[in-house]
């Protein structure tokens, strides 16, 4: 799920095709039709579908045209990768311990939006990204992997965002690793087949 750029979409196709990760991405759902996501995806040859949240009167039921779309491909795990929408209960309690995020705080600090911004204004010399189950409250959930990344003097946040999109790259191919390898230990893997 993607609604900008989709460099974390690529850094999870890339992580797939190297043999990183034992996975495939099944589908990216964007729901802007101009955004970066989705002309990577064409180049990467990945399927994709548009579901722009402008023709879904409320977030429930954008969520459940994503539920249909992700159970049509028979998706195991679901990413939200700067996917930036609220999603409900609905999407959430479809995919139980399936449905990751990635943030660009350490969290606990800086839930929201434009966390890269809070950052900076609180003066932290430290920040970085978070790979994270996705729960009820935005930006909270089990965290399944965080990175540091040292804030530099001068920073701003063009500098201090590509510095952790950097590390985002890396722990989120890891965070899927995680999250697959976990349902496998507990014995629901592929239990939403
Ligand atoms: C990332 O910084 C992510 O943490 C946030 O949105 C951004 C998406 O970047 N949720 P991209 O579209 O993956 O390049």
């Amino acid at each position: 799920m993607a609604s900008g750029a989709g460099s974390n979409f690529e850094s999870l196709v890339r992580a797939c095709r190297l043999g990183h990760l034992a996975a495939s991405v099944e589908l990216l759902v964007v729901n802007r039709a101009d955004c970066g996501a989705r002309g990577r995806a064409e180049r990467l040859g990945v399927p994709n579908e548009l579901l722009d949240h402008h023709f879904h009167p409320t977030r429930e039921n954008l969520d459940r045209a994503l539920i249909t779309a992700f159970k049509g491909k028979a998706v195991d795990l679901v990413v939200m990768a700067g996917w930036m929408r609220i999603v409900t209960p609905v999407l959430i309690e479809a995919f139980p311990q399936r449905l990751l995020n990635i943030h660009p705080s350490l969290l606990p600090s800086f839930r929201g939006l434009d966390a890269v911004g809070q950052a900076l204004a609180a003066g932290v010399c430290l920040s970085g990204c978070t790979a994270h189950l996705v729960a009820a409250e935005v930006d909270s959930g089990q965290i399944l992997v965080q990175a540091a990344v040292p804030v530099l003097a001068g920073d701003n946040r063009t500098s201090l965002a590509a510095r952790i999109q950097v590390q985002e790259h890396r722990i989120l191919p890891l965070a899927v690793a995680l999250a697959a390898a976990r349902l496998e230990s507990s014995g629901i893997e592929g239990q939403q087949r």
